[in-house]
């Protein structure tokens, strides 16, 4: 054969073998910020100077010089000549390219990749053209799945009768066992026959994380009797649950793009497809079964923390605290975002929009407060001895979970501050909470049986949830810190705060109410418990002393230089936050379409601004001119 392989062929391979999955078959890499980093495999080094770069797919060594794209770097890495290295990456891939001398495994591994891209355009065809598919291109319509995002998702539709794909395979020359082996077929040994897997369902391609598909989920289209809502690709030789996460082709590269590398991580396929929708292009799910450590691998070569998005069912609680916890395991930063009781993702953008989404991952709360939270809301007397003592255990285990000391010492003051305690009481118990983790062979044994049982209880929907004392716990984390700031600072946190914020850009009202304490404080001239506040209602003013008590014993999480950092990045997200439900009211609200149209412009707008102090500190003072923000603003 001669050595011509045509340049989209070329760049199919490259576009199929992401450069950083490919070389971390052979070194290890490690990521550091948007780029990976490794001891160059061409020269000899002790620190590391070979660096990929995965928005570029490309490699180079800033030592020895060496670079160029996943291609060369396997034909110098496996000394391999142009055709060999592309032969080897085609097969990688699961490509169709003429090779003489490969093993039956990767013959059949290419057969089951065809076979799953061509069934899923056949079912794709099916959903868009065939007459059959008209109930489920109106169910798509109705849930508002249909146009792009359908095509995205490469959404189709599995015809009813028994033998569609079958019939499908015999027209394209697979036979019934290699179907079979794909996952598509099921084989009846007593009556000896063959029948599709999927039938009558939405389908919705399984992709790993180059993008090819391996194996389907297939929804009903309606509740039927004693049917399962989804019906997935068994294991196959392609599909593994534990280790794919479905969406993150797609999020991957936002994920890399953006600042905090944050993954958002919800529970089905249709929350998936609906964030992307909106505009969440960060978010995966693993597929209604929980987080495995693969699982956790996976996500982590590619995001830095993650934000975790569960139903408020019980059940949905659960799941969000393991794998929260599997996650800080791994030494990621992992945030908990509480839906309203009975929504989904999906729900709650097709229901209240991408604004009010955007403020609910803002206001997600670390593992530990989610989890008092969780906890409080479950018992009927959340601050007695016996409770508080029960929540701090189950609260340490999960701060024993991170490896990383900075989160570690972070989450024990913010538990101290939310249980009541002291840190240093929570210290000592932790320590004991590591031992046991220490000791143990696995790490997973560590969460003793009860704990499953535990998490369980512990978020129940409990009818007692309403009255339950937990509201100061879903204080946005912006405001807590800002406030803590406050509290620890002197004169000049003050003065920065004071000239940057007035209370209406608060959004939760024991916070808005605190910061009144202290302006008025500021103009009396007295010291906060000094203050004459009647201009605040009793109960409000109750609760916001209550929390400065409770910052006051919860030491700053910034200091030294950090600290003026902190603050402006705390003003900064206060801001944002209070764009963010103006957008939301824009929407739902009745106001005259132009002038709305202007104000949602100069809002995205800000909100870039509000990315950077320097540029924030603009629209900050645009925005408190237009306020008014005198002291004397109305509370
Ligand atoms: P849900 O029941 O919450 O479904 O299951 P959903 O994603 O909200 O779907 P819609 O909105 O009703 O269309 C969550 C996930 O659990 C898995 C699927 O991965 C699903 O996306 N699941 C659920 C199954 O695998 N089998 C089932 O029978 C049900
Ligand atoms: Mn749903």
């Amino acid at each position: 054969m001669a050595g011509f392989i045509p340049d989209r062929v070329l760049e199919e391979i490259r576009f199929r073998n992401d450069i950083v999955e490919v070389i971390q078959g052979y070194l290890p890499l490690k990521r550091t910020g948007a780029t990976y980093k490794a001891c160059c495999p061409f020269h000899r080094e002790k620190t590391p100077s070979f660096n990929v770069n995965p928005n570029m797919q490309i490699f180079k060594c800033f030592g020895c010089g060496e670079g160029g794209d996943v291609i060369s770097f396997v034909m110098k890495h496996q000394g391999l000549d142009f055709m060999a290295a592309v032969r080897l990456l085609a097969d990688r891939a699961g490509m169709a390219i003429e090779t003489e001398d490969d093993g039956g495994q990767a013959d059949h591994r290419r057969k089951l990749f065809a076979i799953h891209e061509g069934i899923a355009g056949f079912y794709r065809r099916c959903l868009q053209h065939y007459a059959g598919g008209a109930a489920a291109r109106a169910y798509l319509a109705e849930r508002e799945l249909d146009g792009d995002v359908a095509a995205a998702f490469h959404i189709g539709y599995a015809p009813a009768g028994w033998d569609r794909a079958l019939r499908w395979a015999e027209k394209h020359g697979y036979s019934a066992d290699e179907m079979v082996e794909a996952g598509l077929v099921l084989h009846h040994r007593e009556k000896d026959r063959y029948y599709d897997r999927f039938r009558d369902r939405l389908m919705f391609p399984v992709r790993d994380v180059q993008g090819r598909v391996v194996g389907f989920s297939g929804r009903y289209l309606q509740q039927g009797s004693d049917q399962p809502k989804y019906v997935n690709s068994p294991e196959t030789a392609l599909f593994n649950k534990s280790r794919i996460l479905f969406g993150l082709d797609l999020a991957r590269q936002t994920i890399l793009r953006e600042e905090g590398r944050e993954a958002i991580i919800v529970e089905g396929q249709v929350d998936v497809i609906r964030c992307h929708q909106q505009g969440f292009s960060a978010a995966v799910a693993a597929q209604g079964t929980a987080f495995t450590d693969q699982h956790v691998t996976l996500l982590k070569r590619y995001a830095d923390s993650a934000v975790l998005v569960y139903d408020a069912d019980g059940a949905g609680q659960a799941a969000a605290l393991k794998t929260a916890q599997a996650l800080m395991r791994s030494g990621m930063i992992v945030r908990v975002a509480v839906l309203p009781e009975g929504e989904d993702p999906d729900s709650f953008l097709a229901g209240e929009g991408p604004e009010a989404f955007a403020v609910l991952l803002e206001g997600a709360v670390s593992t530990v407060a989610f989890q008092v939270t969780a906890m409080r809301a479950s018992t009927h007397d959340g601050a007695g001895i016996a409770e508080t003592t029960r929540a701090a255990k189950a609260v340490l285990e999960t701060i024993a979970c991170t490896p990383n000391a900075v989160q570690r010492d972070y989450l024990l003051r913010e538990a101290a501050d939310l249980l009541g305690l002291t840190v240093s009481a929570l210290e000592a118990d932790l320590e004991k909470a590591e031992q046991v983790h220490q000791h143990s062979p696995i790490r997973h044994a560590v969460q003793p049986t009860h704990d499953s049982q535990d998490a369980a209880t512990f978020v129940s929907t409990d009818a007692k949830r309403e009255d339950a004392p937990h509201k100061t716990v879903g204080i946005p984390a912006a405001e807590r810190h800002l406030l803590q700031g406050l509290v620890h600072g002197d004169e000049a946190a003050w003065n920065l705060v004071s000239s940057h914020l007035v209370p209406s850009v608060f959004v939760h009202p024991v916070c808005r109410s605190l910061y009144i304490l202290f302006r008025l404080a500021a103009e009396q001239g007295t010291d906060v418990d000094a203050v004459d506040a009647d201009a605040l209602q009793e109960d409000l003013y109750e609760q916001a002393t209550r929390l400065l008590e409770r910052l006051r014993r919860t030491p700053c999480i910034a200091t030294g230089d950090l600290f003026e950092k902190f603050l402006q990045d705390a003003i900064l997200r206060i801001w944002k936050q209070h764009f963010l439900l103006e957008l939301q009211q824009l929407r739902d609200g009745d106001t005259s379409g132009d002038q709305a149209f202007v104000r949602e412009n100069e809002i995205r707008h800000y909100l870039s601004y509000l990315k950077h102090w320097d540029t924030g500190q603009d629209v900050i003072a645009t925005e408190m001119g237009v306020m008014g923000g005198s002291a004397g603003e109305a509370f």
